[in-house]
């Protein structure tokens, strides 16, 4: 077992912009150490440099990977790895929607290969640094509730849309969740997953302009990226939440997810899917969960 840190480590996905910026801004003025994962060194750089300025120095990091690609995926496992000791929280929340069917390097569907197979296969990497009583936080979104797992064609090869294909990895984010909670057990690592809101940010840029026409009149009604982390912040570190686990949360209410996410069956196919497709095979798994 490894000691536990004087301060905090949380590592954080998509820190570069709208919700994952402000948690970090945010989990940075409580106190915590902030690695800060992102795509584009030049926004990530600039989100370092003012946690730094409002914090003083050392209180970041800056780590560089596009997550639609496992190979950097892996790569930041190993550079967190090298670089920190212990991380206490990891919030996977990068995500993404495309205005057309993409396909990564690796043949995977863009928003399947961000929005769910690099969360699985960062936590599950990352699996041997974390503190006892660590938590793990997935952002998901109240849009699992239309998704449906399509096992037989997780990328949308027969048809694609993208409310479809969102829809389905924020299902897989909750359902992610909740079987890695069950492999967890006692371990006194938890996993929980939290909707933030519908919150003003740059990820409506990418949806069809049909879709944005019809949003543009509702944006008045969103919140702010400060507001929306909220959720991602409590679960990180309420005192409340200790033991916690398995749960989801809209914003900072513990609440229900839709039938199909308790689908426990459903949730091992996936898993097991999840394992092919990103290759932590079941012997490898023997090393992580
Ligand atoms: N906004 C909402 O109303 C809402 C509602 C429910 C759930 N959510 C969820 O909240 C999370 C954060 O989204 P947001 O609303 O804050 O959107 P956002 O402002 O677009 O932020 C998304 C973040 O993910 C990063 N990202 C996207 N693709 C990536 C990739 N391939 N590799 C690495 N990083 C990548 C982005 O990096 P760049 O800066 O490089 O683009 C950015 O930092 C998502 O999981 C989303 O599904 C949002």
């Amino acid at each position: 077992m490894r000691e536990e840190p004087r301060q905090s480590t949380c590592l954080i996905t998509g820190a570069s912009s709208g919700i994952g910026r402000e948690a970090a801004l945010s989990l940075a003025a409580q106190g915590l150490k902030v690695l800060l994962v992102c795509r584009n060194r030049d926004r990530g750089e600039a989100v370092l440099a003012e946690i730094e300025k409002l914090n003083g120095p050392g209180r970041a990091c800056l780590f560089i990977a596009d997550l639609s690609s496992q190979s950097e995926v892996r790569q930041l496992a190993l550079d967190v790895q090298s670089q920190i000791g212990g991380l206490n929280i990891i919030i996977n929340n990068a995500g993404l929607v495309t205005s057309r069917r993409k396909i990564t390097a690796e043949g995977m569907e863009m928003i399947l290969a961000v929005n769910h197979l690099a969360p699985f296969l960062l936590t599950r990497l990352l699996f041997k640094q974390l503190m006892p009583s660590a938590r793990i936080i997935n952002v998901t979104s109240s849009a699992h509730r239309a998704g449906r797992i399509n096992l037989a064609d997780l990328h949308g090869e027969g048809h694609w849309n993208v409310y479809k294909a969102y829809a389905q990895s924020k299902l897989a984010n909750v359902l992610f969740t909740y079987e890695l909670s069950r492999r967890l057990g006692n371990t006194g690592i938890t996993a929980n997953c939290v909707h933030p809101g519908i919150v003003a940010t740059r990820i409506f840029n990418n949806t069809p302009l049909l879709a944005r026409l019809i949003i543009l009149p509702m944006t008045v009604l969103f919140v702010s990226p400060r507001k929306g982390a909220q959720g991602l912040v409590n679960l990180a570190l309420s005192n409340k939440l200790e033991g916690v686990t398995g749960a989801y949360f809209d914003r900072t209410c513990r609440s229900e997810s839709s039938r199909r996410s308790y689908d426990s069956e459903l949730a091992i196919k996936l898993w097991d899917q999840s394992e092919r497709l990103t290759g932590i095979d079941a012997v490898a798994s023997r090393d992580y969960i």
